[in-house]
């Protein structure tokens, strides 16, 4: 399969996932000089730019003796210092003695945690209740709570608040099952425990697999977690991202979805789940490390802005437990005082602020609770009138910034519930908090928020469905139909993404203007904001925006010949008025971009250019809409030869009043 030099596009491949993962089996004989505990840990240094909190390795030590008893066990490491962590696995292994025979195969793991704190007891790689089995998981076992259950009930000792320690002892309950039968005259190999143990699971993985019976050969597996295998040098390796196998492997493979294979330091056996033998196809890779880091994209933001889809999709699996209750990832607040809560607040900066105004609709519009929002600088010093019935909500990807830090010491001194919205585990703002609900975007590293701004809306928007279900305004069936529509956003996200061709020309029609406005109505207001605030901070231009309503309480004085407004023009109840605010401007002489939906010829008509979007439900169509606007910034910044990762004057964190 030829990869184009400039995008990796792995077929049905996530471009992203929230932790990393490395496996390898080697021949000893050509081990080398380097320790398989040093290449694991160099190649997991290589995934550090996916972010991490947490790290470990596990190797094979010992093994079949000459006189065939095998003194095979588990030899792991781990460590949760931050992004210190591999620093300090590599301290304990230089520190500790050698293990014998402990260069034939190894798994390792970088971890951003999504379930359960930053520790050394939840890093990867988990074992089995014998210690037998280690396993090393990126993504997210949607059902973990109830195999949990089912495996504790069956006398399974869970050790971690993870979800991926279940799939350890799933597979040591496979192998159980299967003591004393025979499968084909040999006890269950571990690719086929692990392909039934995979079997039980809904969600994302793409996972590794040691056992000490298996001697040199290792088991991965991948379900919408990215996995790709390389081979040569006498190893054969498996990894989440390119990155950690470059230049180590002479060929690569894909693992397409569904897929698990055994691989051994000559060979790889695929099937699917089915047990259905399949091939794997090589592809040819030309990158260095540093473009495979970003997806073969030229720039983090331009990776992170087409992760949203995958982003949003993480952030809504595993959401709704089984009765339809939304599962919060840490909550001190009961369902009992959320009942309660006659009036919410949602405080935040920037994009994160943004959110808080898109979601603002769909929260009073479902659960009828007055919800205020307000810029976090502005919250702090205008008296909010609070008490122990208000739900502050502080809407922070980094969890850092110190306005709404401040913003929600002043909610908690007056009594309020506090409840964080952060993409960061273990934040500041999540230790602040009476609960906490992570957006699970994975590291952003460009400074302008892009799939984190689209997994807050999302979060949010499950908050305010729960909270509608808790004080019984929306049925099951209601709230079943909207997660329902969420869970589709991700097609329609990855949709408006597909036509970033068409945004790109228009970029290079306006990328010489020095003034730009954006318009719209309802939650097509905050959309242009969004869409206003990154022209601003990563292409440096002039970029204001305004109700639509509001033009013409002065704004529209500013509208010449020659004016490019953007306008938010997509379905809705106040589509007819967004077409009356557009006529406005064009009557003035500007030229209108507007941004709608597929087939909407009454729009066409009057804007000079549309930007189509497909359609959805007003109330969760932002997440949509604001692409061709992210997409169009991003194209204008780089066409003014602006860094887009590290825009001039800005940081991705502001840490200060
Ligand atoms: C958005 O693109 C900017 N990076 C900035 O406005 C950001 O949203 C704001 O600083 C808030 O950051 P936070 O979400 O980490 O609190």
């Amino acid at each position: 399969m030829q990869i184009q030099a400039q995008r990796l596009r792995l077929p049905s491949t996530r471009l992203d996932g929230v932790c990393g993962i490395i496996a390898i089996t080697r021949n000893p004989a050509a081990a080398g000089e380097q320790p398989l505990a040093g290449l694991l840990i160099d190649c997991l240094e290589r995934l550090e730019y996916r972010g991490y909190d947490s790290a470990g390795i596990a190797l094979l030590v010992g093994g079949m003796e000459s006189d065939g008893a095998d003194d095979a066990t588990i030899w792991r490491i781990r460590a949760a210092v931050s992004t210190q962590s591999l620093q300090e696995i590599k301290k304990r292994v230089q520190s500790a003695p050698r293990p014998p025979r402990s260069d034939s195969a190894g798994i390792g793991h970088t971890r951003w945690a999504t379930h359960g704190r930053p520790s050394e007891q939840n890093a990867h790689p988990h074992l089995d209740c014998t210690g037998n089995i280690a396993v090393v998981h990126n993504g997210i076992v949607e059902n973990w709570r109830e195999l949990a259950e089912e495996l504790t009930a069956s006398g399974h000792e869970l050790a971690s608040e993870t979800d991926s320690e279940v799939i350890a002892h799933l597979i040591e309950d496979e192998l159980r099952m299967d003591t004393g039968t025979q499968l084909h005259n040999n006890y269950m190999t571990t690719l086929e425990a692990t392909r039934r143990a995979l079997r039980r699971i809904t969600g994302s993985f793409a996972i590794a697999v040691l056992d000490t019976r298996s001697n040199s050969s290792l088991v991965v597996a991948r379900r919408l977690s990215p996995l790709v295998v390389g081979m040569g040098g006498g190893m054969c390796m498996a990894a989440s991202d390119l990155p950690a196998l470059l230049g180590l492997s002479g060929s690569y493979y894909v693992l397409e979805d569904g897929e698990i294979a055994e691989i051994t330091p000559e060979s790889i056996k695929a099937q699917d789940l089915d047990g259905q033998a399949r091939t794997l196809h090589p592809i040819h890779v030309s990158w260095d490390i540093e473009a495979a880091q970003k997806s073969g994209y030229d720039d983090f933001m331009g990776k992170e802005l087409h992760e949203q889809p995958t982003a949003v999709m993480d952030t809504l699996l595993g959401r709704f437990i089984s009765d339809g209750k939304l599962a919060l990832d840490e909550t001190r607040i009961t369902d009992d005082e959320l009942r309660e809560v006659d009036k919410v607040f949602i405080v935040g900066c920037g994009s994160s602020f943004h959110s808080g105004l898109v979601v603002k609709h769909a929260l009073e519009h479902w659960t009828r609770i007055p919800t205020e929002i307000d810029i976090s600088s502005e919250f702090r010093y205008r008296d909010p009138i609070l008490s122990s019935s208000s739900l502050v909500i502080g809407v922070s990807q980094s969890g850092e910034t110190m306005d709404t830090l401040q913003a929600i010491h002043l909610a908690r001194r007056l009594n309020a519930k506090v409840l964080a919205v952060s993409n960061v585990v273990d934040s500041s703002i999540t230790r602040q908090s009476d609960g906490v609900l992570y957006t699970r975007a994975g590291p952003e590293i460009g400074v302008a928020a892009t799939k984190t701004f689209s997994t807050q809306i999302v979060t949010l928007q499950m908050l305010a469905l729960y909270l509608a279900q808790l004080r019984g305004i929306l049925y099951h069936d209601e709230t079943s139909l909207i997660m329902d529509q969420l869970r589709d956003l991700p097609r329609l996200m990855q949709d408006a993404l597909d036509r970033d061709e068409a945004v790109r020309a228009v970029a290079e029609d306006i990328a010489g203007q020095r003034d730009l406005f954006y318009i719209g109505r309802n939650t097509g207001y905050p959309v242009a904001l969004e869409g206003a605030l990154k022209m601003k901070e990563i292409a440096y231009l002039r970029a204001e925006a305004y109700p639509a309503g509001e033009l013409k309480h002065g704004p529209i004085a500013l509208i010449e010949p020659g004016t490019v407004v953007l306008a938010v023009a997509t379905k809705g109840r106040l589509q007819k008025k967004m077409h009356t605010n557009i006529s406005e401007v064009k009557s003035r002489g500007a030229k209108v971009i507007a941004v709608a939906n597929d087939g909407d010829t009454g729009t066409a008509a009057l804007a000079d250019h549309v930007l189509y979007v497909p359609e959805t439900v007003s109330l969760l169509a932002p997440v949509v809409d604001v692409i061709p606007l992210q997409l169009l910034a991003y194209h204008v910044a780089r066409l003014r030869g602006c860094d887009v990762d590290r825009p001039r004057n800005l940081a991705k964190t502001v840490t200060v009043e």
